[in-house]
């Protein structure tokens, strides 16, 4: 039996050496870990299980009076978690093959829920099977686009969210099958293209949800490309002005990656301009869509560059 702290490396890493793909980062772990509030005897539903480290660690707080239920669509990956479980003494802990948006009646109530994948939107699932005043933590959509996250912690009573705070975090969405390509959102795309090399170029903006011409002509301006420098000390600040801009303008937000990086922002139906995370302006069309950015992303400046704890859900 072990309550020991598991081993990062030891966990992310296949028998021939390489990262699994789906290993978060370790420090983004303990701090989504933190948000729990965990306590030893806790049942805890985990959703995301990946390379099983966070489901190791989950267990390694609850101790082996507590209970850990892990889900994961892709039952390779929850073979070798089980394996590795099993191996490492944490009988108090298993992991299921699953769609994890139905969470796992079988195991409710649960006093903490974790999930490692962004949802639509929070599964009524997980309230359903939340003992009273658990604690949820899963990232959410801050705007009806891709990689517009953030991490939402919220008490659960009866059924419903009851007190709720958003924190920095952006993690793959949910998806339906085992295979996907990472690199391309599967929710809320609008138009992907792919260059010689194979590597994608996409864009997710509200406004072009029902636009796709629209928005495969602005993606092939966008890598044609209008660059402007811009100045973001670091992604902390990019994280916090661009979470404020995508909840103010919740119908004008957008997401696109391409050479430049990933960058959020705007887009009308003409225009599109974001800002990547190391601080580009990229952009096409409407010159307005542009100057609007700049602005407010100018206001959040001016207003003392706002946190997470001054943001809104906007959907
Ligand atoms: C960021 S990884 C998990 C990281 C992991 N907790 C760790 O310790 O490294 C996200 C995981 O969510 C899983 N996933 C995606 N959609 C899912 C779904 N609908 N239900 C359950 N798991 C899902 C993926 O297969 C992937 O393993």
């Amino acid at each position: 039996m072990t309550t020991a702290t598991p081993d990062y490396q030891d966990w992310t890493t296949t028998d021939t050496g390489e990262q699994i793909l789906q290993s978060s980062a370790q420090h983004t772990i303990e701090t989504m870990v933190d948000l729990l509030g965990l306590q030893p005897g806790h049942r805890i539903l985990e959703i995301g299980t990946g390379s099983g480290y966070s489901t190791a660690l989950l267990a390694s707080h609850t101790g082996p009076t507590g209970k850990v239920t892990s889900i994961d669509i892709n039952a390779d990956l929850v073979d070798r978690a089980n394996r590795r479980l099993t191996a490492d003494g944490y009988r108090w802990a298993e992991a299921h093959a699953a769609n994890g948006l139905m969470g796992w009646p079988a195991r409710a109530p649960y006093d903490r829920i974790i999930a490692w994948t962004t949802p639509p939107e929070v599964p009524q699932a997980w309230l359903d099977q939340a003992a009273d005043d658990a604690v949820l933590v899963t990232p959410v959509h801050l705007a009806p686009v891709a990689h517009a996250h953030a991490v939402l912690r919220a008490e659960v009573h009866i059924g419903q969210i009851r007190r709720e705070s958003l924190h920095p975090g952006s993690f793959i969405e949910t998806h339906s099958a085992a295979t996907n390509d990472p690199r391309v959102p599967t929710r809320h795309l609008d138009a992907v293209q792919w260059d010689a090399n194979g590597s994608p170029s996409w864009i997710s903006a509200a406004p072009l949800h029902e636009q796709h011409p629209a928005a495969q002509r602005l993606l092939a301006q966008l890598r044609a490309l209008g660059k402007l420098e811009m100045s973001f000390p670091n992604r902390k600040h990019w994280q916090a002005a661009m979470a404020h801009v995508v909840t103010r303008w919740p119908e004008r937000a957008c997401a696109a990656a391409g050479p430049w990086g990933l960058g959020l922002g705007i887009a009308s139906t003409g225009g599109v301009a974001v800002i990547t995370t190391t601080g580009l302006l990229v952009h096409a069309g409407d010159v307005d869509v542009r100057l609007a950015l700049v602005a407010a992303v100018e206001n959040w400046d001016r207003a003392g560059r706002p946190g997470y704890d001054a943001l809104r859900r906007a959907i």
